[in-house]
């Protein structure tokens, strides 16, 4: 079948069951249509997401991908499109256009981007190992690569995966020694000097430190244990880590993962470090395709709840992305022998997994939810470059105003007082649906909304740290 035809065919395949997710009739009794694991997330203060796979990049998938993709989630993650390989092909000859494609999506969309991943053994491109064993020379290289990259993306990417996957394998966990070019040639300095390289071209971007099978526990000799040494060690010698990721690619009988994950988290929580959930899937064996029962899908929902109640309940957790969106375009398949590892099938029809997924979230009231992010990171000031910020939204959700700040309107006038009401302060106005409609800065604790048409408003005032947002009337 040619590409033309394979399309055609899956736009009219999944045309029928988005339009089946979108009026609840999906897998089983997933409504879309009322409330989107989005909007659940924002209210909770958290950032739940998915990849957009390559395919997405090649301009190869269905147009419904996206549609779920941006009304569903709040956080996303280029599948290959930032790694080593992708961003700089040829010796300090950046790459850097699909990345961009994504920061123009994901400023359009509102979505918190994810940059994955800096310095990793895998997906390195060739040319670097023309330089093996060369410590200086690979210092040189990953100083470069880590500076122009995060540079060029300064303020559009909140977090980085500064290293990925740098621990071995086995049961007694120490740094992966072989087939990796940076340990080979440089030691593990490589990974100190890697954040450090990162936080200097962009110091307000969060720095993680991004592996698997962390989800195994932690107990003497484990992977997991060896990352929280190294979490000790580099947060008392100054190293600017602000998180942990754990891929977390599981199988459907790994039962005890998710409770792996809160301790991990705790742990964590006790060095002031963030654990992010950040490819999650939870697989069948590829064998069992096409033999799986509800009973399966309903097991394999039961993991994702038990997942998404630790991320809710575990104060230090941020971030729980899943590696894809639907099963027709999963690593899983393609790589693993495993299969059906995701919360939309083949069809793009939300399974059990979905449903499982907002029951979690319904579980736990957005009052008892608590967000390791201050307000500014959950409702960053707009920056759409170029572009219109599209059908970007802000949650309504009055901020409570501190004593010593006021903001009233009088006529036209909004009169800021109190710490906010400096010269760097912005004044951004929405409408009641939450769409930007204007923008104009804070002079002399003053702001002129004389250019407003009579009406219901939401006003945000923020100076890069405070940020408040009250409803206004315009008479
Ligand atoms: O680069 C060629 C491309 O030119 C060609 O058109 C294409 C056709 O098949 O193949 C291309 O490269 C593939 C690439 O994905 C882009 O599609 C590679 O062969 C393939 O190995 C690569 O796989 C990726 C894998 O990382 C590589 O390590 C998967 O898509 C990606 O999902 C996977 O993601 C990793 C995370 O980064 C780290 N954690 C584990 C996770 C799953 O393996």
């Amino acid at each position: 079948m040619g590409k033309e035809e394979k399309m055609r065919k899956i736009h009219s395949l999944s045309r029928i069951a988005l339009g089946a997710a979108i009026l609840g009739a999906g897998f089983m009794n997933a409504n879309a249509a009322d409330e989107t694991i989005r909007q659940l997330a924002k209210e909770r203060g958290r950032f739940i997401g998915t990849i957009l796979n390559s395919e997405w990049f090649n301009d190869d998938i269905e147009p419904e991908f996206q549609e779920i993709h941006k009304t569903q989630f709040n956080v996303v993650v280029a599948e290959n499109e930032m790694k080593f390989d992708a961003t700089e092909p040829k010796e300090d000859e950046f790459n850097f256009e699909k990345g961009d494609k994504m920061i123009k999506y994901a400023q359009a969309n509102g979505l918190r981007v994810r940059g994955h991943a800096l310095a990793w053994h895998s997906q390195v491109a060739n040319w670097v190992n023309n330089y093996s064993g060369q410590k200086e020379k690979l210092l040189a290289v990953l100083k470069n690569h880590i500076t122009k990259v995060v540079s060029h993306w300064k303020g559009k990417i909140a977090e980085w995966d500064v290293v990925n996957e740098a621990v071995n394998d086995d049961y007694n966990a120490d740094w992966r020694s072989t087939n990796s070019v940076w340990y080979e040639g440089i030691g593990a300095e490589f990974l100190d000097s890697a954040f450090v390289w990162a936080h200097k071209a962009d110091p307000d971007a969060e720095l993680c430190y991004n592996d698997y099978s962390l989800e195994w526990g932690l107990r003497e000799g484990s992977k997991a244990s060896f990352v929280v040494e190294q979490v000790k060690r580099w947060k008392a010698n100054g190293i600017p880590i602000t998180c942990v990721g754990t891929q977390t690619h599981i199988e459907i009988a790994h039962e005890t993962t998710p409770q792996n994950v809160r301790a991990l988290a705790k742990a964590l929580a006790e060095l002031n470090v963030t654990l992010n959930i950040t490819e999650l899937d939870i697989g069948f064996p590829k064998g069992s395709a096409g033999k799986l029962t509800e009973a399966d899908y309903a097991k394999q929902g039961h993991l994702y709840r038990q997942f998404m109640d630790v991320f809710l309940e575990e104060p230090n957790m941020g971030e729980f992305v899943i590696w894809g969106l639907t099963d027709a375009h999963s690593w899983l398949d393609e790589q693993q022998g495993k299969t059906e590892g995701l919360l939309y099938d083949k069809q793009y029809k939300p399974k059990p997994a979905y449903d499982s997924v907002m029951a979690s979230l319904k579980a736990h009231p957005a009052s008892e939810v608590k967000t390791p992010y201050s307000e500014t990171v959950l409702n960053p000031p707009k920056d759409c470059g170029d572009e219109s910020c599209g059908d970007s939204i802000i949650a309504i959700k009055p901020s409570a105003i501190a004593n010593n700040i006021s903001i009233h309107i009088a006529g036209r006038t909004l009169f800021i007082t109190g710490v906010i009401a400096g010269k760097n302060a912005k004044v951004d106005v929405f409408d009641m649906q939450g769409r930007p409609i204007f923008s104009t800065k804070c002079e002399k604790g003053r702001a002129d909304l004389s250019s407003i048409t009579e009406g219901l408003y939401v006003v945000r005032v923020h100076d890069g740290s405070t940020s408040i947002v009250k409803k206004i009337s315009i008479k």
